[in-house]
């Protein structure tokens, strides 16, 4: 049987949006120091104490932002901490991520410098569990405020002088867990209090992002649409023009966090049979419905889906690699790892109506990385490979897609053998992605798209291995990355070709 996918060209949808294609870098075991932060003073080459070989790497992704600094660690951290001369930092205990001390070395300035060198925009996570609205308030002000204050002085004292511009702002983190065990009924209200602080200055805007729900936590949605998005109301005449967000949702976003991982059998992210392929990749899917019905109920009170689901924290979650600090969450990365990616990225692209941003955690020596680093060596994983031959769709015109596919079967359960998505740039080169997660059965595939002439250009590339567990060393960098794709016929209105069994294949047609 043949797998028939229909690209509709002339029906485009909305814009995916680049942020979709986020990262998340937070203090927590080697993330932040050696993974990012190696010092000045290090053999390691840097610039201002940042990794060289680690920012050049991130840009060949087009990195477009990155979350900092937590995670739970954001719901302990205070900024003051972070910002002076470093000698005269506090050190602290990080309780959340193994109790290690923590010697603010990588602060505010730090990150934004981080940011510039990657040309990325900050998404900076305020700490409401164990912070104050003033701290969240200063903090805002510090970064944005081009006058005379307090904030604006200090931040000139540290030699920054002219402010950054932030959009990204998130109120909290895990307000339901680490960020302070609050119930719905009382972080929203909270969320009201601390965002309205969380002032737009010297003419930076903030987009507020809400902390959301923890998988399918739908009330805690419903929750924070009825009472903590704020007024929808229009501005009735006697309310004067220079509280012009008055009538704005004070939401912009919320957030929603979604691990891939089976809590009753953590097992290294190498070794698993194909039982557990299968059951990762079912967890994997699962993410569907979920955004689905968030975003039912988000329609109730949003119907034109301003606010957006912010998916922050995404990604795989094993059992850390043998003799590691388990408060270090560090994993190794493998095919199945990229083929996660790949159907998570095709979902978001999917629904990019609702789903304005999303970022994996993390970036560095943490979950399901895009970069491992072991002193001075630097490789990147499978799941980096697929954001490299996913950023085609950054910012592109989704176009609906069609899957006809025969079932992957595994004992009694089944899953649609293949899963994609499809976007549009400007020039009107279409670029499909398509992950076949079955990983014994090779699929051939008949592409219907309009307009297709025998002489269209195609070119594809393909991710694959011929083992299920294939992952990148310090000793075999290159052991899987993406390879060239040749396996296809171009007719008219139609391409035909044999994806392989578990890969993840990326066509550009021209
Ligand atoms: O990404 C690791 C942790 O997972 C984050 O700190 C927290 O927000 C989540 O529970």
């Amino acid at each position: 049987m043949t797998s028939m996918i229909n690209i509709d060209k002339n029906n485009c949808g909305q814009t995916i949006s680049k942020h979709i294609y986020g990262h998340f870098a937070e203090h927590l075991g080697r993330c932040i120091y050696e993974g990012i932060w190696v010092g000045e003073d290090s053999p390691i080459p840097n610039t201002r104490g940042i990794r060289n070989d680690v920012v050049a790497a991130l840009k060949k992704i087009n990195i477009p932002n990155l979350r900092w600094p937590g995670g739970c660690f954001a719901d302990e951290y205070h900024w003051k901490d972070g910002i002076g001369p470093r000698e005269d930092r506090p050190t602290i205990v990080n309780t959340n991520w193994g109790k290690v001390t923590e010697n603010n070395h990588f602060g505010t300035h730090e990150f934004m410098d981080l940011c510039e060198q990657l040309d990325t925009e900050p998404y900076i996570c305020g700490n409401v569990g164990s912070g104050t609205v003033q701290e969240m308030q200063e903090w805002v002000e510090y970064l944005t405020f081009d006058g005379e204050s307090p904030m604006a002085k200090l931040r000139k004292k540290n030699g920054r002088d002219k402010p950054w511009k932030l959009k990204y702002f998130g109120i909290g983190n895990e307000n339901w867990g680490c960020g302070g065990k609050m119930r719905v009924e009382y972080y929203a209200d909270k969320y009201r209090n601390y965002q309205t602080y969380v002032k737009n200055l010297s003419g930076n805007e903030i987009y507020k992002i809400g902390c959301g729900p923890q998988e399918a936590d739908y009330h805690w949605t419903e929750v924070m649409m009825r009472e903590g998005m704020g007024s929808n109301e229009p501005v009735p005449d006697e309310i004067i023009e220079n509280i012009w967000d008055y009538h704005r949702p004070e939401m912009n976003g919320l957030s929603l966090h979604y691990y891939t991982r089976n809590r009753a059998n953590y097992t290294l992210a190498t070794e698993f049979d194909e039982e557990l392929w299968f059951d990762y990749i079912k967890r994997t899917m699962k993410i569907e419905e979920i955004i689905v019905n968030h975003s039912a109920i988000m329609d109730k009170y949003d119907p034109d889906k301003e606010v957006g689901i912010i998916i922050d924290e995404w990604g795989t979650w094993f059992k850390v690699e043998p003799g590691t600090n388990p408060g270090f969450l560090y994993q190794q990365n493998t095919l199945r790892d990229a083929i996660i990616a790949g159907i998570n990225l095709n979902i978001f692209n999917n629904h990019s109506d609702r789903v304005h941003m999303a970022n994996i955690a993390q970036v560095v020596n943490v979950l399901q990385s895009m970069i491992l680093t072991e002193a001075e060596k630097m490789i990147v994983t499978p799941s980096y490979h697929v954001f490299e031959m996913y950023k085609v769709h950054q910012d592109q015109t989704l176009l609906p897609i069609n899957i006809g596919s025969p079932f992957y079967s595994y004992g009694e359960e089944r899953l649609p053998m293949l899963n994609g998505s499809a976007s549009k740039d400007e020039s009107g080169k279409i670029n499909v992605s398509i992950c076949n997660i079955d990983p014994n059965k090779d699929e051939e595939v008949q592409l219907d798209i309009e307009g297709v002439k025998s002489s269209s250009t195609v070119t594809g590339r393909v991710l694959t291995s011929d083992k299920m567990n294939a992952h990148n060393t310090f000793e075999q960098p290159e052991n899987i990355k993406p390879t060239e794709f040749k396996n296809f016929k171009v007719e008219e209105n139609k391409i035909r070709f044999t994806i392989p069994a578990k890969s993840v294949l990326v066509l550009e047609i021209n």
